[in-house]
């Protein structure tokens, strides 16, 4: 999406400035929420509003790098269809989002920083109805994000399947990033109280889905698996990309649906999210994939993703 085709200006030069001359000075998190620029202090919502009642809302978690929006377009795209799925209108064009987004990075002076729209119902009463909600919040927070120290791109995380599957696609379609994280966040405990770095979720059925907040890949004789958006995952962004990037490397690819016996022999598995970004599987439940350590495949597409994310 090129700059100029934004015409977007009125709510943000007429947004009401609540954000400390401080923050403003020394570049950092910065929050516009519905249309007010905030900091992190005075950044704040109504205990009325459903996204926090009842988790009824959407979001988004972007990458800046070297001051540029990472695929902001594919995110957006997805936030505003995430919202459709959940009868949620966003009280705003997708290019005036786009706009304000932008605002907010270079407002925040944080080069390489991860962005995270959220939009939710908005303030309604203590029932579930949503029609008690006129008008959806939304709010957009530029930060910076670190799952794990840097050493671990290198030697690969330690993870464990979860004992909590992935919810029930036909209830609430995993298609949908909304704001019920409560399985992932449960299976992201059992796997802290187990000692590992991360975990693998399953569907109830036993298949491979995708971790707390990360898609899966496996290498297996140079040819990429991971599985298709119907397994039950969230078709993510860096997923899409990975897949163009291993074709567009001569790597075969195929969407597949797994179960950890793929993963237990692979020669190689990575995990792929905006936030974890690329980063190797060195074991799984114990066993140990391929040399142990980030493979050969994964180095490549990682080298191969920050490239492009720097082009
Ligand atoms: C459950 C889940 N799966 C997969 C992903 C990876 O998606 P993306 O690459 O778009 O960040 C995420 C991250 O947002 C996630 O929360």
């Amino acid at each position: 999406m090129a700059p100029g085709l934004f015409t977007f200006d009125i709510m943000t030069t007429s947004a009401k400035a609540k954000i400390s001359p401080a923050a403003q000075e020394s570049g950092t998190p910065t929050i516009w929420l519905n249309g007010e620029w905030c900091d992190q202090s005075t950044a704040m919502i109504s205990v009325y509003d459903h996204g926090l009642l009842y988790g009824d809302g959407v979001f988004e978690g972007v990458r800046v790098y070297g001051g540029k929006v990472f695929r902001l377009e594919e995110h957006l795209d997805r936030l505003y269809d995430s919202a459709k799925a959940i009868w949620l209108t966003i009280p705003m064009d997708k290019r005036d989002l786009a706009s304000i987004t932008r605002e907010a990075v270079s407002r925040s002076g944080i080069a390489e920083a991860y962005i995270r729209h959220v939009v939710t119902r908005g303030v309604g009463d203590l029932g579930l109805d949503p029609r008690k909600c006129p008008k959806a919040s939304v709010i957009i927070i530029v930060d910076t994000i670190k799952l794990w120290p840097e050493q671990v791109y290198e030697t690969g995380l330690n993870v464990i399947t979860a004992g909590t599957p992935i919810p029930q696609r036909e209830s609430l379609s995993p298609r949908v990033k909304s704001l019920n994280y409560l399985a992932h966040i449960m299976a992201k405990v059992e796997g802290i109280h187990a000692g590992a770095d991360e975990v693998l979720m399953l569907d109830s059925s036993g298949a491979v889905a995708e971790g707390s907040g990360q898609n899966v890949f496996v290498v297996k004789k140079g040819r990429l698996s991971t599985p298709p958006p119907h397994a039950g995952i969230l078709k993510g962004v860096t997923r899409d990309v990975v897949i163009e990037l291993a074709t567009g490397a001569g790597y075969q690819v195929e969407e597949t649906m797994l179960n950890r016996y793929d993963l237990y022999t692979a020669d190689e598995a990575f995990f792929t999210g905006t936030a974890s970004e690329i980063v190797g599987i060195r074991q799984l439940d114990g066993r140990v994939i391929g040399t142990g350590k980030a493979g050969q495949v994964t180095r490549d597409l990682r080298a191969r993703f920050h490239s492009l994310v720097r082009s």
